[in-house]
């Protein structure tokens, strides 16, 4: 199946495909408090990772690009309502454009239309360190992202099976780049072990991915004849990834997604100490079924409940909503507690 079919193949299974367990955000109650110090119209929702400074914790993640006119077209779209919105957005992997620069195009775009914008860079882990330069150089990018993506790739008939020197080619990406670097999951969520071992190597981002939202081994077992179903239900819920990986890594800048919907999953997140948020799934079902005013109307509802939210839990700022009471409960007040992280 060419590239360029895979791509497209992905929108429509992503648009479609449902699951039972999910990215736990129901578990996280707050402690309603009945004296707020909080004025709405003081409400500061800017936030700061890895030296970035993002005047919303929203941005619009990883998922397009190299699949010709379509996915240009769509890639316009999504910049078009990251600038009107004000809000970042990271285009889908750019390896299609490294290996053949008539599909730079599907990618430029994003930086075209959104020319004083966080816009995030985005290649696999398989990248070489120039390839790397080469793909934030091509978007004068914010940040580059690399995705970890083992387990769709084991799914894809004709995805990798090699996953050896990932952390060697990590490190030498890191030191060749002379933007921020972020290291994403893709749905299977990250475990503190994984969030040590980056922050052993000196990575100072990671967002998490976490299960519960877009489910890429449903998605790649649609287009296979033998299954591979036990990865359908593979990886940690977000929740439960952003709290293994604030527990491992103090100091890193940690990106909650996977499965995001709502301000209350954005305000959940930060509260479980996320400094930013990555909407993929949800905001492309939008796009497509509704268009793109429907998209830009959801962001501006989105941002304007974030200003309720954290008025009624009494937090002016991200880092006033970090230090509010909350109670876990569910399956990950049970991955916490079998994990030791108290
Ligand atoms: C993705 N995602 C993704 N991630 C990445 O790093 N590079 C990529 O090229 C893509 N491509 C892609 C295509 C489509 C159609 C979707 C829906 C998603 C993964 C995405 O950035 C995110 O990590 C996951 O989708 C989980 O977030 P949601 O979708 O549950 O909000």
């Amino acid at each position: 199946m060419s590239r360029a079919k895979r791509k497209l193949d992905h929108i429509e299974h992503a648009l479609s495909s449902g699951q039972e367990r999910t990215h736990g955000f129901e578990h996280i109650r707050f402690v309603h408090n009945s004296i707020p110090d909080a004025f709405v119209d003081e409400v500061d929702y800017s936030s700061e990772i890895g030296g970035l400074s993002l005047s919303s914790p929203i941005f619009i993640n990883a998922m397009t690009g190299g699949g010709g006119e379509r996915t240009k077209m769509i890639n316009q779209q999504l910049a078009e309502v990251a600038s009107e919105c004000g809000i970042g957005i990271a285009v889908g992997s750019q390896m299609a454009a490294i290996r053949d620069p008539e599909e730079r195009k599907s990618y430029e775009i994003v930086r075209q239309t959104h020319p004083n914008g966080v816009v995030f860079a985005n290649l696999g882990s398989e990248a070489t360190a120039d390839q790397a330069k080469r793909a934030v150089d091509m978007l004068q990018a914010s940040a580059l992202q690399i995705h970890l993506n083992v387990i769709q790739e084991l799914v894809m008939p004709e995805g990798d099976r090699d996953f050896r020197h990932t952390l060697t080619r990590i490190e030498k990406i890191k030191d060749a780049i002379d933007v921020p670097l972020i290291i994403k999951e893709v749905g299977y969520g990250m475990s503190r072990e994984t969030a040590e071992t980056l922050a052993s190597i000196g990575v100072q981002m990671i967002d998490v991915g976490g299960f519960g939202g877009t489910n890429f081994s449903r998605i790649e077992n649609a287009r296979r004849e033998r299954k591979l179903s036990y990865f359908d239900d593979w990886g940690i819920n977000t929740t439960s990834s952003i709290i293994e990986v604030t527990e491992a890594a103090k100091g890193i800048s940690v990106i909650s997604s996977g499965g995001l919907q709502s301000a209350l999953d954005v305000v959940k997140s930060i509260a479980l100490g996320a400094d930013a948020t990555g909407f993929a799934g949800y905001f492309l079902k939008i796009l497509m079924e509704e268009g793109q005013n429907a998209l830009i109307e959801e962001i501006n509802f989105i941002h304007k409940d974030i200003k309720m939210l954290m008025t009624a839990l009494g937090a002016s700022s991200l880092s006033e909503l970090k230090e509010v009471p909350l109670v876990i409960g569910g399956s990950t007040k049970e991955w916490c507690e079998q994990r030791g992280i108290p």
